[in-house]
């Protein structure tokens, strides 16, 4: 793995492809500024070389044209911040303007440029888009671990147009060195920890774990289509009917792996989705009619937490019930709580997923995992196991 910390690219044009697509509210003011930060260490180590740095980045989703809501403007700024020095930010990313301005920099210069994705080219992994970018810049940094799970021009094609400068950044090479760990050879036993609302952006990650892990919890709305598919009641529950062969063919695969899977044994359930609606606790596969399951119960918070304080490697991704309601947030709280307690105790933990990271926010816990991923998509696809076209070239 070529890495930036071995070298110095003085003087050198460096196009620095990071994940920037933070949290924005409606004003574009940023509400969560942890993707900048994370680059930190790989951005002071190109200023400190005196390297002139490029950052490229996406936010949201645009059409592959310019709209204000998804500008940079802001980001620049933030990034300004963080770094303690000037940002030139550059309100295009092709075109002799920006050629001329790149042309201007300094060494330890710091530019970004604007949203990459106001670019059709982009999404659309175009190599004449890829080759024209990579006129700007004499040496590639992919830092953008959040984004390798996508095929487009910066993630997977820059680096084939470097093929002896191309290099990870620090947050890439910390991602891919933990996930990879749970994949590789982790101590055991291995509890991998899965909520979220469905099961369908999951199955293949689950089937990938299961001749991992020793335990397989499973919480937050994607347990109900294994509870239905295993013969118990589930009310008003939410489910994916179509994934209920699915989920049987998993539970089959744990038993041929002998894996322990928990299902909530205990849950919370309302007669209306609010936080204050008429609730009552039931058993995780008695759910009556008419009640939808919101939270796993305190037995079930029991139960996973002496799964989770008898593992020696932890992974965590998705909340146990709707968290967002504060009433319905004990399952997910009692799950951070119990990992962070196992890692103090010298489990290896590594928690994602942005609900996941939102919940140790609100914990204050964020320090208390031992590794916390900063992808989303980025962070399952990597635990399927397949092979991610932002590494495909990042040999
Ligand atoms: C993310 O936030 O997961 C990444 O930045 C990728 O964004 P995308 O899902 O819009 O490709």
């Amino acid at each position: 793995m070529r890495h930036i910390k071995d070298v110095n690219l003085k003087g050198k044009r460096v196009l620095l492809r990071v994940d920037f697509n933070v949290p924005t509210d409606g004003n574009g003011n940023i509400t969560d500024d942890t993707r900048i930060r994370k680059s930190l260490p790989t951005m002071q180590k190109l200023i400190g070389d005196g390297a002139r740095t490029i950052l490229i980045t996406h936010l949201g989703r645009p059409k592959g044209e310019f709209d204000e809501k998804y500008s940079l403007k802001n980001v620049a700024k933030r990034i300004s911040e963080i770094i303690g020095r000037e940002v030139i930010f550059t309100q295009s990313l092709l075109g002799e303007e920006v050629t001329d301005m790149v042309n201007n920099m300094k060494d330890s210069d710091v530019m970004l440029l604007e949203n990459i994705r106001f670019y059709k080219g982009e999404t659309g992994g175009d190599m004449e888009f890829a080759k024209e970018l990579a006129k700007l810049g004499d040496a590639y940094v992919n830092n953008a671990f959040g984004t390798v799970h996508r095929n487009h021009a910066s993630v997977s094609l820059l680096a084939g147009l470097f093929p002896n400068d191309h290099y990870f950044g620090f947050l890439m090479e910390r991602e891919v060195e933990n996930l990879s760990y749970l994949l590789g050879n982790p101590k055991h036993p291995f509890t991998a920890i899965i909520g979220g609302s469905k099961i369908s952006g999951k199955i293949d990650v689950l089937d990938n774990l299961i001749p991992k892990v020793d335990n397989m919890i499973i919480g937050g709305g994607m347990r109900y289509t294994f509870t239905k598919a295993l013969g118990g009641k589930i009310g008003n529950s939410l489910h994916e009917d179509d994934k209920l062969g699915v989920a049987l063919d998993l539970v089959d695969k744990m038993k041929k792996h002998n894996v322990n899977l928990y299902l909530p044994i205990d849950c919370i359930v309302i007669d209306d989705f609010r936080n204050d609606a008429n609730c009552q606790l039931v058993k995780g596969d008695e759910i009556p009619d008419g009640w939808e399951a919101v939270d796993c119960g305190p037995k079930s918070i029991e139960l996973f937490r002496e799964v989770i304080l008898k593992s020696q490697t932890i992974l965590w991704n998705g909340p146990m019930g709707v968290f967002e309601m504060p009433n319905f947030a004990k399952g997910t709280f009692g799950v951070a709580r119990a990992v962070a307690e196992a890692t103090q105790n010298g489990a290896f933990s590594v928690a994602g997923g942005g609900d996941s990271i939102s919940a140790l926010q609100q914990l204050d816990m964020m320090d208390k995992m031992s590794f916390v991923s900063t992808g989303g998509g980025a962070m399952l696809e990597f635990l399927s196991g397949i092979e991610l076209p932002g590494l495909k070239y990042m040999k």
